[in-house]
Formats: structure tokens, C-alpha cells, sequence
């Protein structure tokens, strides 16, 4: 594993004016104050609402939510993950991005477990030449010889040890065995060989390595299929099988389709639907949604048609919800009774196929029909039920038009006459927070320490132990804040894959309409508050204490200093 160290991409990041580095790609007119503006280049739009700050480094779109520094800039734009934007965004500043090896102590190097890996996978290709019976099974599920090429099928014959003989002859080559998988230790400190008598699958990475293997019984027989286990280079929760394939055969990937199975994919494949993918024996998770989202915008969840496959369908779309940008498509197709995507393409083609494709539900349609099923919308509970499950469920998208339409259509179908914007909080039993409510301290704190990070420097003491929620984010920001000079993007760059992430950008965002002038004795306003909550927790602590027992002579000391402190410290108005 190579990591970029941290101080380089604050260094990238300050190097890089986003300004002109956004105005290279998307002109930029100038607007107000330090903002330019342009229309979105994330979504549709006549005017232009897409905002680029040159002051806290940080773009915003109104119109879509879309946001972030340079660095998430190039990844959403330019649909990379992040050392490839790193990389990109170093090209332009023209840095060069140094690696620190971690890891070093590490006996085996990565790079030698794809080599075997891959070794491996060709030893099993050779196997399948030699073995007729496999062969034939694969004619007569229809695979030609052409497409188990592309897809590097194999076999493996019946042994305790075919594997181990030829390439597990030394003690370390064993130990790498072990490590990818292909060998079982046994109780007595012996190995024999994970896969015995299968049509072998090769599973390959983005790259097209091979990181394992899933291995198919001819003909019938338990398990039907065996897939090598999790190793360091192959993590079942990432990984989709066909999407090295899918990548190669198509310049632009315009919607990848989820499928089961591995057969899935190759007859699909075979039949020139070249976009499916498949996970590997696990559900579909936010990352391997989110590995999809950087090639393409359309998602086709294919199931079968019955209970399981509808069930398999509602928890794809609970993993889904979250990551639902504005520009994204999610649809379910299913499948008549007793078909898998490879009976079915083989059996009526790729024009039937497709056309099914076109047919299938939206992800809303599909939201809105599974929760209508759970409740009578035509009782006034029934409604309410209903509106509640599904603005529980509606909290978990992220904001932006996608989400407001949600909330039109469920205040239509619920027939409850509110505002898109107040239907989650009517319905919704957790507290979430009014855009017009006037911020807390705390939160007013944190939102001008986010948009202005050199606020920090103000505060030159630690602040008093308080027991609230944020309380620790605000201290982070303090401490982070006083050590380094930041912008709005680079403060939130030490924040990236975080919990707080998302909150913070949220911060980043917010108008506060307060003039330049007052900002800093806003923020001082507003610590001077938060210390004095403190104070008073302090205060009844030690009250609480007090009626219990008696207190020590220095924490009576102590609460007498914090009730002089409570008296002669007039409080601020909170203004905001
Ligand atoms: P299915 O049982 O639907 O099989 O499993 P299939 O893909 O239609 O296989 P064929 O057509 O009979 O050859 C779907 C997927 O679930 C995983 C595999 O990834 C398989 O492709 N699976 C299934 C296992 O990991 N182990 C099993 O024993 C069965
Ligand atoms: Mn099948």
C-alpha cells in the first residue's frame, strides 16, 4: 500500500488557486465579492448557479449540492477516485507526488501474489484443454470458446494437491499460497488445495490482475460454487466481477447492470451486453457503488422476480439511497419466475433483453410500491404510516433536487398538503434541523470556523470541558485551525472519508448573512457562550455532588470560583 503523505496535498491544495484551475475547464464570470459563477457542469441548467470562492477555496452549487475543493472537483468531474485527482491536480500544479512505502516491514511484496495469482489462473486454462468433460459442460451452457478465452475460464482437476505440486514446492511459496487463498492448512500444519474439480473463474480487479478465483461443480453437487476467501488483494466488498471486462469493451460506460452471478455476466457478455457486473457472493455495498459511480451514472439492479429477489432488491436500495446525487439513475428489473439473466438472454436475445432493460421500475416508482404495499393508503393511519416509513427512508438522500422531488411525490401520494421541505419533519421522530432556525452557539462556532479557518488563531486557550454534541468536532477545528493556516477546501480535506465529513461541508455552505465586519466578534460571541455552558454544567455537577455527599475542600473551592466566574460574566447576546 503507498499512501500520499498529508502535508503534500496541503501543499498541493494551497499551490492550486481553484479559481483558475475551474476556469481552465468551465469559464467562470465574476459576481460577487470573491465569487465567480458558472452554469453547473454537474447538472442541467440555464442559469448559471454553480459558485467557486476564491477565498475559502471551495466550489458549491445551488441548483445540485454539488461541492467540495479541487481535489473533488477533478474526482467528480473527471469521474477519478482520489490518488488518481491527487495525481492529476499535482500534474497541473506541476509537483510530483511522493509515496511513502508503509508497510516496508512486510515479508511477501504485493506485486508477487497477482504474479501467482495469475500463473495460477494459467496453469488452470491449460487444465481445461485436457479435460473433455469440462469442455463439453461449457457447450452445453453455451459457452463458446471464444468468450471463455476473453473471460480466462479454467478447470481444475480432481486432487488434493494439483495446486500445491507446482507451485508450492518450498516452504515460502506455500506461506504465499496460504495468503492468497488457494491452499488450506490442515490441523496437523499439512495443506491441500481450496479448489478441487471445478470449471475455475478467474476474478479479476480494474486493472484486470487476478486477485481469486470462484470455482463452479460440474454438473450438480455441494457447494455449487466456491470463491476464494478475503486476502490482501481481494476484498469481496469492493470488488465486482466483470467490470475489468465491461471497462475494456466499452470507451464510456453509460449504465452498468448488477447481476448475480458469474454465468450472468459471461452469457450477457457473450450476447453483447458487455456492462454487467456481478458481486461475489455478497450483496451490493456502498463501495462497490460508489467504484461504479466513478465510471457511469446509470445503475440496473437486475433480480429475480419472486419474494427473495424483491426482498434482495429493497436492501440494494437501502445501500443505494445515500449515494442518490442528482444526475444518478437507479432502476430494478425483474426476471419471470425461475430465470437468471443467462436463461433469459440466451433464450430470446439481446433485443428482448434490452427492451426489458427499458421497462424497468425507477428507483422512486420502486421505493413508493414497496412502502404503498405496507400500508392502506386509503385510512388516514394508513397515510401517516406510510408517510412516516418513507420519510424515515427519505432522510438517508442526500440533499439536492433528487430529494426534494421525493418529498413532492410523498406528499402527493400520502395526500398531505405540506411543504417539500417540512414533510421529513412533520413525519420524522429524530430531531433534524430547520434551515431558519437560528444556529446554537456551537453550531454557529463551527459553521464560521469552517468558512474561515483563521478564526481559530483567536482562541489562545483551551476551552472548558462541555458535554455536548459537537463538542469534540469544534475542539478538532480549534486545534487544527491554530496549528495551520487554512481555507474552507483545505480544512475540509483533513476531514475526507471521515464521519464528519459530510456535516462539515454542510457548515461550509450555509449563508449566514452576517456583514464581514461582525464575523470575528460573532465567533468570539459565540465561544464566550459555549464557556459559559460550561461553566454552568460545571456548576450544577458539582451541585448534584454536593446533595449526594460532601465535597472535598478544593472542589468547594472550586465551585465557588465558577459561581464568581457564573456572576461576573455578563452574557452576550446571542444575536444570530
Ligand atoms: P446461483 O445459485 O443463482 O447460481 O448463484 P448461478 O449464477 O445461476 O449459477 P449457474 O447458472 O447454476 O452456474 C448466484 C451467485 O451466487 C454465488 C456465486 O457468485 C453465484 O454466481 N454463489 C452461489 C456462491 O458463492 N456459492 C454457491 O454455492 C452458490
Ligand atoms: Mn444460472
Amino acid at each position: 500500500m503507498t499512501q500520499i503523505p498529508r502535508e503534500f496535498i496541503q501543499q498541493l491544495l494551497d499551490r492550486t488557486d481553484i479559481v483558475d484551475f475551474i476556469d481552465a475547464r468551465i469559464p467562470l464570470r465574476k459576481k460577487t465579492g470573491s465569487n465567480f459563477f458558472a452554469c453547473c457542469p454537474f447538472h442541467n441548467e440555464k442559469s448559471p448557479s454553480f459558485s467557486v470562492s476564491q477565498t475559502k477555496q471551495f466550489f458549491y452549487c445551488f441548483g445540485c449540492g454539488a461541492h467540495g475543493n479541487a481535489i473533488d472537483f477533478l474526482m467528480q468531474h473527471d469521474h477519478l477516485n482520489f490518488p488518481e485527482a491527487v495525481e492529476a491536480l499535482a500534474r497541473y500544479a506541476g509537483m510530483e507526488v511522493p509515496r511513502n512505502h508503509q508497510h516496508k516491514e512486510k515479508p511477501t511484496p504485493q506485486p508477487s501474489l497477482y504474479d501467482l495469482l495469475e500463473k495460477i489462473s494459467q496453469f488452470y486454462q491449460q487444465e481445461l484443454r485436457q479435460k473433455p468433460e469440462a469442455i463439453t459442460y461449457l457447450k452445453k451452457r453455451g459457452i463458446t470458446g471464444e468468450i471463455a478465452k476473453t473471460f480466462g475460464i479454467g478447470y481444475v482437476p480432481k486432487s488434493w494437491d494439483h495446486v500445491l505440486q507446482r507451485f508450492g514446492k518450498q516452504a515460502k511459496e506455500k506461506q504465499q499460497l496460504l495468503e492468497t487463498g488457494m491452499l488450506i492448512k490442515k490441523d496437523d500444519g499439512g495443506f491441500y488445495d481450496r479448489f478441487r474439480e471445478r470449471i475455475m473463474f478467474p476474478i479479476h480487479d480494474k486493472r484486470g490482475r487476478v486477485i481469486g478465483f470462484g470455482g463452479r461443480i460440474l454438473e450438480t453437487g455441494e457447494p455449487k460454487y466456491l470463491n476464494s476467501p478475503e486476502t490482501p488483494v481481494f476484498q469481496k466488498g469492493h470488488e465486482l466481477y466483470g467490470l475489468f471486462h465491461a471497462l475494456r469493451a466499452n470507451r464510456e460506460l453509460t449504465r452498468v447492470m448488477i447481476v448475480e452471478g458469474y454465468m450472468d455476466v459471461i452469457a450477457l457478455f457473450q450476447h453483447g451486453i458487455t456492462y454487467a457486473v456481478a458481486t461475489l457472493g455478497t450483496a451490493t455495498t456502498a463501495h462497490h457503488l460508489q467504484r461504479l459511480f466513478r465510471h457511469t451514472t446509470e445503475i440496473i439492479y437486475c433480480f429475480d422476480g419472486d419474494t427473495a429477489g424483491k426482498t434482495a432488491a429493497w436492501r440494494a436500495l437501502q445501500v443505494t439511497l445515500p449515494l442518490m446525487k442528482d444526475g444518478i439513475q437507479i432502476r430494478f428489473m425483474f426476471l419471470p419466475d425461475g430465470e437468471d439473466p443467462d436463461s433469459m438472454v440466451r433464450k430470446e436475445g439481446k433485443d428482448a433483453f434490452e427492451k426489458r432493460m427499458q421497462q424497468a421500475i425507477s428507483l422512486s416508482d420502486f421505493f413508493f410500491q414497496t412502502l404503498a404495499q405496507q400500508a392502506e393508503l386509503n385510512t388516514l393511519d394508513g397515510r401517516a404510516r406510510f408517510a412516516k416509513m418513507a420519510s424515515e427512508q427519505m432522510e438517508k438522500l442526500p440533499d439536492g433536487f433528487f430529494k426534494n422531488m421525493m418529498q413532492e411525490e410523498l406528499a402527493k401520494k400520502s395526500r398531505v398538503t405540506v411543504q417539500p421541505q417540512t414533510t421529513i419533519k412533520k413525519f420524522s421522530n429524530k430531531p433534524t434541523i430547520k434551515k431558519t432556525r437560528p444556529p446554537s452557539p456551537l453550531r454557529a462556532a463551527i459553521m464560521l470556523l469552517v468558512q474561515h479557518p483563521e478564526l481559530g488563531k483567536l482562541i489562545t486557550s483551551p476551552l472548558p470541558p462541555l458535554e455536548m454534541n459537537g463538542f469534540a468536532l469544534l475542539n478538532a477545528l480549534l486545534e487544527l485551525t491554530q496549528q495551520h493556516s487554512l481555507t474552507t477546501g483545505t480544512l475540509l480535506e483533513y476531514w475526507r472519508d471521515r464521519e464528519e465529513a459530510q456535516l462539515l461541508s454542510k457548515f461550509a455552505q450555509m449563508e449566514h448573512m452576517i456583514p464581514e465586519k461582525g464575523i470575528k466578534s460573532e465567533f468570539l460571541g459565540a465561544i464566550q457562550h459555549l464557556k459559559k455552558s460550561a461553566n454552568d454544567q460545571s456548576i450544577e455537577r458539582l451541585l448534584a455532588k454536593a446533595a449526594r455527599e460532601t465535597l472535598s475542600d478544593e472542589e468547594k473551592k472550586h465551585l465557588n470560583t465558577l459561581i464568581h466566574t457564573k456572576r461576573t460574566t455578563t452574557t452576550p447576546e446571542h444575536p444570530l
